[in-house]
């Protein structure tokens, strides 16, 4: 295996336009003032990350934009409270104002250094400030390197639900330095591995079998190997994304596992289980459902599962959650339409769809 994984190109080319991206993958990358800078050029800067982050990384990021034409360049750095309760109107309102009041014009690159949260309430920032600027996503959780990074879904949560405002907005580039997950603690690095092997489940059975085959060097974090996942997902999130970039289709097989993880985030109450948990007993649960259907093996139910539980990950509904609260909570989903609940399920391993007809009975004995 190659020690730094390819770079990924997303391709956009929806709506007449071509909006490609380039997505940078390996260990030390920001510590390579180059990559940064290309992407930058000599334009002002406001960076946002938060008060967990910044005295991680921020200083690298700093040196790789100050280089020989620092006196030129503005840089406004953002940091903000750490955490999904602060993903709201009053910090991407925050962002804003300190970008205003630093006089930055429409030409500024945001840039999100941090895991999802950073990187959505940035990008939404981005696609409003002065009716648009450009924005570069640095993450630095296993989630946001395979999933929220990749694919121009940004926003912010409001009283009534999760990234209920926000917006499309792409970046210029995604720079994914795989050494930052060494610091990431083990429960929110198990939870990126949920969406990890989601990918292999929904777009690519070969790659499921990897991933199985690969668990002990993932436990350890082995640095080329996850390098090398990191780009399989970003290449089968960028395909997705490209064949339907405001999910009208194809894009909602993303959401496997979601569906019934977005019903226990909501029942236990947001926070109490992170989203990658929750996903993780989401997927477990509808793969039962799909093996019930005949779409994919009882082993391959039983690989994933091994897979979940060895990363210490939940495969089965929270104790006491039955299937009318599961019922309820769907109902309520961002995602429904015209009242019908759409389900994700394996017509086999690598191929997903979208169904609204399941019934009740054929969830309860697979929670
Ligand atoms: N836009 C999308 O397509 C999309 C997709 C999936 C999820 N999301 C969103 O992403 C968010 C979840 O993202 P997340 O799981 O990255 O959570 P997060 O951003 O809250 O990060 C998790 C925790 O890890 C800390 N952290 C980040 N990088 C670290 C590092 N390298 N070392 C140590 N600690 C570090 C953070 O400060 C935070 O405490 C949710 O708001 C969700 O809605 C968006």
């Amino acid at each position: 295996m190659s020690p730094r994984a390819p770079e990924v190109m997303v391709r956009l080319t929806a709506e007449g336009s071509d909006r490609s991206y380039p997505i940078h993958i390996g260990p030390g990358l920001l510590t390579q003032a180059g990559l940064l800078r290309a992407l930058v050029d000599d334009r002002n800067v406001c960076l946002v990350t938060n008060e967990t982050v910044a005295p991680l990384f921020q200083s690298s990021v700093l040196d790789a934009l100050n280089g020989d034409d620092a006196a030129s360049r503005r840089v406004t750095v953002v940091e903000l409270p750490d955490g999904e309760a602060h993903k709201t109107l009053a910090s991407y309102e925050r962002i804003l104002t300190a970008a205003l009041e630093d006089k930055h014009e429409r030409s500024t690159i945001f840039i999100a250094l941090g895991g999802g949260v950073i990187g959505d309430m940035t990008g939404f920032a981005a696609a409003s400030f002065l009716r648009g600027a450009d924005f570069i996503q640095v993450p630095t959780t296993l989630l946001s390197q395979v999933d929220s990074s990749v694919g121009g879904k940004t926003g912010v949560n409001h009283p009534m639900g999760k990234n209920l405002i926000g917006a499309f907005h792409q970046p210029i580039g995604v720079i994914i330095d795989t050494q930052t997950l060494e610091t990431l603690p083990d429960r929110e690095y198990a939870a990126g591995m949920a969406e990890v092997i989601k990918y292999g489940l929904i777009a690519d059975a070969n790659f499921f079998d990897y991933l199985i085959g690969h668990t002990e060097a993932l436990i350890r974090r082995d640095e080329a190997l996850l390098a090398d996942v990191i780009a399989r997902c970003c290449a089968i999130k960028a395909d997705v994304v490209k064949r339907d970039e405001r999910e009208g289709g194809v894009r909602a097989i993303l959401n496997f596992g979601h569906t019934f993880g977005h019903a226990i985030e909501k029942e236990q109450g947001f926070g109490v289980w992170l989203h990658g948990e929750a996903v993780a007993a989401g997927m477990a649960i509808a793969a039962r459902i799909s093996a019930g259907r005949g779409g994919i093996e009882p082993g391959t139910v039983a690989a994933l599962t091994g897979f979940l539980q060895a990363f210490s990950l939940p495969t089965h509904a929270p104790d006491g959650m039955g299937v009318d609260a599961f019922m309820s909570a769907m109902q309520g989903d961002k995602k429904v339409q015209a009242g019908k609940i759409r389900y994700v399920l394996l017509e086999s391993l690598g191929n997903a769809f979208v169904t609204p007809g399941l019934d009740e009975s054929e969830i309860a004995p697979n929670l």
